[in-house]
């Protein structure tokens, strides 16, 4: 696994994993004349879309895969809180990929490019399918937004700079991943040399407008919080802006100001392993 403290971060995992909530409701929709009796979930962190594949089809064995025993723990936490049926199985990827069982579903959230070589991992994805069976991929989208051009203090088009030091950020991750493969990321055309077919990509708005439901505030307080830990290329005056959103007594900051929203689309990208 990459230099990301993984465990760390479960509860910002969860919270934005229930935030973004909608688009995984809405990737479901468009499975649901499937009738799968076994599904992985790789990468499935604290479990939150794992959960909800285990309440949409309840007949199935699902199984969340990670790399992060303490994940696995919460996602066993959650199913059980939920109601729902969950296995979870430890594994690293790309390598611990080969044990695991093959599955009708494989969906896999936000994973892949946290891997070196994208398209071995999509190739090894590809491969736990039982033939007819169906990959789900969330990645790309649009970067989340939660701030108005002009908040009325600091340099108008802080969350544009916060995208761009984000973007940068990621570049470098990725740079410095083991066994990092540079390759042009069209993820249907990758899912397509993976050897499976029907491939097609769906992006999902979730949309969450002023004023914020408590829990929806507080996780974009955390992404602004990790951003603010994380992100080198911001200038002090930017730091300085961010501070004053962070600071919890200031009416002004991201606690307690009317006009957060959270406004983000993700892409999730479908194909089918050939039947015969
Ligand atoms: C960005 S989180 C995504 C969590 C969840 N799928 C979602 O969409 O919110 C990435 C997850 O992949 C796991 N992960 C990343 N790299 C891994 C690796 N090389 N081996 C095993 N797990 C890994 C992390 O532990 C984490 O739970």
């Amino acid at each position: 696994m990459n230099d990301f403290d993984w465990a760390a971060m479960a509860d910002l995992l969860e919270r934005e994993g229930e935030a973004h909530g909608p688009y995984v409701e809405q990737a479901l929709e468009q499975l649901r004349h499937l009738t799968p009796r076994r599904i992985l979930d790789i990468g499935s962190g604290p479990g939150v879309a794992a959960c909800r594949l285990a309440a949409a089809f309840p007949l199935a064995e699902v199984t969340a895969v990670d790399g992060a025993a303490e994940l696995l723990a919460r996602a066993a936490e959650r199913a059980e809180r939920l109601g729902v049926r969950l296995r979870t199985e430890a594994a690293e990827f790309p390598e611990g990929l080969a044990g695991l069982e093959p599955a009708d579903l494989v969906w896999t959230g936000q994973v892949v490019h946290h891997v070196g070589d994208q398209q071995d991992a999509l190739d090894r994805l590809a491969g736990l399918l039982e033939p007819g069976g169906v990959l789900a991929v969330v990645e790309g989208g649009l970067p989340a937004r939660w701030l108005p051009r002009d908040i009325g203090f600091g340099r108008p088009g802080l969350q544009d700079r916060l995208a761009a030091a984000t973007a940068e950020r990621f570049s470098r991750m990725r740079a410095e991943l083991p066994g990092s493969v540079a390759v042009v990321e069209d993820w249907a055309g990758m899912l397509r040399t993976a050897g499976l077919t029907e491939v097609r990509s769906k992006t999902f708005l979730v949309d969450h407008p002023a004023p914020l439901a408590p829990d929806v505030r507080q996780s974009v307080r955390q992404m602004l919080q990790r951003q603010r830990t994380v992100l080198g290329e911001l200038d002090a005056d930017d730091l300085a802006t961010i501070d004053r959103l962070l600071d919890p007594a200031d009416p002004a900051g991201i606690d307690r100001r009317p006009d957060v929203f959270l406004l983000t689309a993700k892409t999730v990208h479908f194909g089918r392993r050939p039947a015969g």
